[in-house]
């Protein structure tokens, strides 16, 4: 039986959809064929909890993605929960359910100024200790050593609002300890450590086209030259991509020129976090589904179309887990569940779904 038709029918996809038409499910493929075949990768985040205890979710995460990334076990706040005693076990989990279903996993993230346990804010406020730094990355890094596909080595450092220098996040326990030194020492640790794992600076809020984001890929575009004309090993830069449907506009202009720039560098480049916010939309949710797949569409038309780009992974799979519908910015006041990610919580294939798959069969 074809494994896509299998899950689909699990997860009720087969049932008439309240009269709305979309084309054969077993048709289409799946993101995972049309991505692998292209060598482009399309992923999700995951969480080891809802793998376990969501089995039709489970089977759609395997049928439809080719790499994972932890929502939430990779970061420094699971690993190192209490000084010194790290714990692997939730992302060795993940990577044994990727490894077993042909997946790759990508780590993140190794320093950000959120997830980090208490102890370890606190020992930063006491001043430089590059272990607290250097440690973690070499243990870490180490322990997956050949096993990860890539790491999100840093994330999120630009901040244009705080008056620092080059624009860097100077509110980040991590620059108010080593100052912006911290960055250039965490990709070094990190490419020793595992010198065949792709290493990546991630960053959010660069897609829109409002002065704002314009001035945050311009530092973006700055810290990555900086970097690498000192022989960082950085190879990759990492567009969360965030989307806004009603909030923000964007431009293929922008967004194609900003690809453009960075692949220059000589980087490549992933789509890592990818999701559309529908708050603030229109009431029909039928109307919010096609927006947001006109949107994304031209979107990853305009990545898909960049040689650097190698590929996607979307924030969650299925607006059953989905982080925006938690968050206060983004969530409904009435509790319906945002409608932003390429599955509803049903687990049924939205517009989105689609409009990804034309995507990624148009990639060049
Ligand atoms: O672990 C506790 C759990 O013990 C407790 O029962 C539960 C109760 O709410 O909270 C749990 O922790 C939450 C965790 O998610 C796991 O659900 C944290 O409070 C919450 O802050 C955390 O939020 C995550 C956030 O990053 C911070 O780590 C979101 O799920 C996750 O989607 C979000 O992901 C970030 C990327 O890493 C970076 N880019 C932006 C993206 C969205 O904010």
């Amino acid at each position: 039986m074809n494994i896509t038709r299998r899950s689909f029918l699990a997860a009720g996809a087969a049932m008439p959809l309240l009269g709305l038409t979309r084309p054969s499910l077993a048709d289409e493929g799946t993101l995972r064929q049309v991505a692998t075949d292209r060598k482009l990768i399309y992923g999700t985040a995951v969480s080891t909890g809802t793998l376990a205890k969501d089995k039709p979710f489970a089977q759609l995460v395997i049928d439809q993605a080719n790499m994972l990334v932890a929502e939430g076990e990779t970061k420094r706040k699971a690993i190192e929960p209490k000084q010194g005693r790290l714990n692997f076990a939730p992302t060795e989990r993940l990577l044994a359910f990727a490894e077993k279903n042909g997946q790759r996993m990508r780590g993140h993230t190794l320093l950000w100024h959120e997830a980090n346990p208490d102890w370890l804010l606190a020992k930063l406020e006491e001043g430089r200790d590059d272990k607290l730094l250097t440690d973690y990355i070499e243990k870490t890094v180490g322990h997956f050593k050949g096993r990860m596909h890539s790491w999100d080595v840093i994330n999120e450092v630009i901040h244009i609002d705080e008056g620092g220098e080059e624009d860097l996040r100077i509110s980040s326990p991590w620059y108010k300890a080593f100052g912006s030194g911290y960055i250039e020492t965490a990709f070094q640790v990190a490419h020793a450590a595992d010198p065949d794992a792709l290493l990546f600076y991630n960053e959010i809020n660069l897609e829109a086209d409002v002065w704002w984001a314009e001035q945050r890929r311009t530092s973006v575009l700055k810290l990555l030259e900086k970097l690498l004309k000192k022989g960082i090993p950085v190879h990759a830069l990492g567009i969360q991509s965030h989307l806004k449907a009603y909030r923000l506009d964007y431009t293929d202009e922008v967004m194609s020129r900003f690809l453009d720039e960075v692949s220059d560098l000589g980087l490549k480049i992933l789509i890592t976090e990818f999701d559309i916010a529908d708050v603030e939309g229109p009431a029909d949710p039928a109307q919010r589904d096609a927006d947001i797949a006109a949107l994304g569409r031209r979107y990853l038309d305009v990545a898909f179309s960049k040689p650097a780009v190698l590929g996607c992974l979307t924030w969650g799979i299925s607006d059953r887990y989905s982080w925006l519908s938690s968050y206060d910015s983004y969530k409904w006041s009435d509790g319906s569940l945002s409608r932003g990610l390429p599955f509803d919580g049903d687990l049924r294939p939205k517009k989105l779904y689609f409009e990804m798959l034309n995507s990624y069969r148009s990639a060049s």
